[in-house]
Parts: structure tokens; sequence; C-alpha cells
């Protein structure tokens, strides 16, 4: 058996990766030409990582990840071993031949983790092939957790991914009281506005998300976003208002599903309810667009996901985040 490093996708590899995609593994099946954007396009500042065990022309295994120039970081994508080859320490040895081809003189750590710009999607199991877009760790259902757990990756963190069925979305009944209350200091809820809004920057960098900002900065930038959620707290004048939180923007992605940037609340404008003000907006707004459904994920311990549940989102798979420390 030959481990191989490929820099583009061969009709093997790619039909051993459909072969599992969605019946062993979560991961959304991809056609051909997204198989190979996926796993061998160029995405600026990483270096991706394609390894095959191939046995007489047939792929038994394949593992990919990528690595960050310059960083002290390398992430581990995928990793399969077809099941007549299973037992006989393959997966292991990919494993090894994959952190070896992704280690630099700067490497300090292998991580399975949301961080990886290679993410693959996935389907959320038990619906109508509704998926998301990207994993956010190590699927803790399925067999590769202890797998890697036993090859010395340890958790260190843990994310929820929600799901909800938007067509019977209805919007909590304590919401009018939370809008009322949020009005009486000024507060309320809207579409972004740029003759009306200020402080969007600002707002932004209270937060914290580089993430966040640069979705937010290039929807306010540009002509033709998609609707933007805004909180707001007005001026005395009533002419302007301070933004200070966000959600959205409001957008249906051509799967059907409720697109989302994020969900943030400047620190100084929080415990008003302003985050779930916005949030059940972003749901109704959604739902009149047409979208199916929403997914998205949050940290087991983000105060989130007490929003998400108010909205009757329920965690639809556990991922946790694994590293392995290079001794
Ligand atoms: C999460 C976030 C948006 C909440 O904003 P907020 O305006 O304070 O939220 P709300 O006032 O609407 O609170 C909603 C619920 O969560 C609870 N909650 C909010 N922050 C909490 C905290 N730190 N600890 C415990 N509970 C909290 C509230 O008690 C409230 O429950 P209730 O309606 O039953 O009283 C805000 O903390 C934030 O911007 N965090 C950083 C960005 C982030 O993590 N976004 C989510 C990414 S997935």
């Amino acid at each position: 058996m030959d481990v191989i490093r490929l820099n583009s996708g061969t009709d093997p590899v790619y039909q051993l990766f459909c072969e599992y995609a969605e019946s062993e593994c979560i991961y959304r099946r991809l056609e051909r030409a997204e198989f190979e954007e996926r796993f061998f396009a160029t995405v600026e500042g990483y270096e991706k990582v394609f390894l095959c065990a191939e046995n007489a022309g047939a792929a038994a295994g394949i593992a990919a990840g990528c690595i960050k120039l310059g960083g002290d970081v390398s992430y581990v994508t995928a990793l399969l071993v077809a099941r007549e080859y299973r037992g006989m320490g393959l997966g292991s040895a990919l494993l090894s031949a994959l952190e070896a081809a992704m280690k630099t003189p700067d490497t300090k750590k292998y991580e399975f983790s949301f961080y990886n710009p290679q993410s693959l999607p996935w389907i959320v199991p038990g619906t109508p092939r509704h998926d998301h877009p990207g994993y956010p760790g190590m699927d803790m259902h399925g067999d590769g957790y202890i797998f890697m757990k036993n090859a010395g990756y340890r958790d260190y963190a843990y994310q929820n991914a929600y799901y909800h069925k938007l067509d019977g979305y209805v919007t909590p009944p304590d919401i009018t009281e939370k809008e009322f209350s949020a009005a009486k200091l000024g507060y309320s809820v809207t579409y972004y506005d740029k003759d009306r809004h200020y402080g969007v920057a600002e707002c932004m960098d209270a937060i914290g998300s580089p993430g966040f900002k640069s979705a937010v900065m290039n929807n306010v930038c540009s002509e033709n976003a998609p609707p933007l959620i805004v909180a707001e707290l007005a001026d005395p004048d009533g002419a302007h208002a301070r933004m200070v939180g966000f959600t959205g923007p409001v957008f249906v992605q051509p799967s059907g599903r409720g697109y989302l940037a994020g969900l943030g609340v400047h620190p100084d404008h929080r415990g008003h309810g302003l985050g779930k003000l916005l949030f059940c907006r972003l749901c109704r707004a959604l739902k009149d667009e047409g979208a199916d459904f929403m997914t998205l994920f949050t940290g087991e311990t983000n105060p989130a996901r007490n929003i998400y549940e108010a909205a009757g989102m329920h965690v639809a798979r556990c991922f946790s985040c694994m590293r392995k420390a290079i001794k």
C-alpha cells in the first residue's frame, strides 16, 4: 500500500468520498467541481494537503488538511478509510502521514476546529437534506471522535449546531413585552439605513469579532447588499440613531437556508433584550422571504444559546474542537 500526495482529485478518491458522505459520515456529497475546489483550489495564506492510500489503483483511504502559512497551526479536514481496509492501522498511518506533511518549522499544534478555512458542508441528520456550510469541529456522534482521542487529540471547546425549520416559526409571546421595555430606554430593532445610523465600526469593534466586523462593514459599504437588521439607540432628535447591535443580513441561500453572518450586541447595551429581539426579527424576516430552515452553531457556554433556544431552535449535533500539541 502506498500513501501518495495528490495535487488534484482522481476518480477513485472522489468516488471514495462520495460513497461515505451522507451514509457513514454526515458530510454532504460534493459535485466533482466542488470537490476539486474544496480540497485542491488555492486559498490565500494556506497550503492544502491531500493524501491517498492506494492499493493497486484503488483508493483505500484519504486524509486531507491544510497548513496555515506563517502560523503555528495545521488543520485536519477529513480522514476516511474504505470499509474493507479498516482494522489494519491504515487510519492511524494516514493521520501520521498527514501530520508529517503538514508540519513546518513553525507548527506547534494540529487542530480539528471551525477555524479551518477548508471546512466541509454537512447534512443535518433527520432533515430533507438541509445542510450547514461548515464543520465546527469533530462530529461527536461519529466514529472519528474516539479515533482522534486515541490519536492524542484533546477537546478544547464544544460547539452546538442548531437547527430550525422556519415554516413553523412563530414569534415567542414575550417579544412584545421586551420590545416595549427596550423602547422605554430608547432602543428598537429595525433595518440598517445609511442616512440614519452611525457608529457602525465602533459597535463592531466593541463586539470584538473580526469575522462579524468584516461581514457587517462589507454589507453597509455595498449598494446592493441584502438588508441588515440592526438594534439602535435613538438620538434625542429622533432623526439619527447609534447602531448598538446587528444580525442577518436577510438573505435566503439557494438551498432554502436562511443565511446568518452573525449576531452581536455592543457590550454597553447588553441585557436589555436586544439579542433576542434581533434574532426573532431575523427569523420572521427569513420566513417571510421564503427560507425553509436555519442552521448555526455556537459555543456550548455562549449565552447566545438562550436566544436561539427561546426562538425555537434545537441542538441538532454536537461538535468538539480538538487539538494535539507537538511535543
Ligand atoms: C450573545 C449576545 C448577542 C446577547 O445580547 P443581549 O442583548 O445581552 O441578549 P438579551 O438581553 O436579548 O438576552 C437574551 C437571553 O439570554 C440571557 N443572557 C444574555 N447574556 C447572558 C449571560 N452573559 N449569561 C447568562 N445569560 C445571558 C438573558 O438573560 C436573556 O434571557 P431572558 O430573556 O430569559 O431573560 C451578546 O452577549 C453578544 O453580542 N455577545 C458577543 C457575540 C456573540 O457571541 N454572538 C453569538 C455568536 S453565535
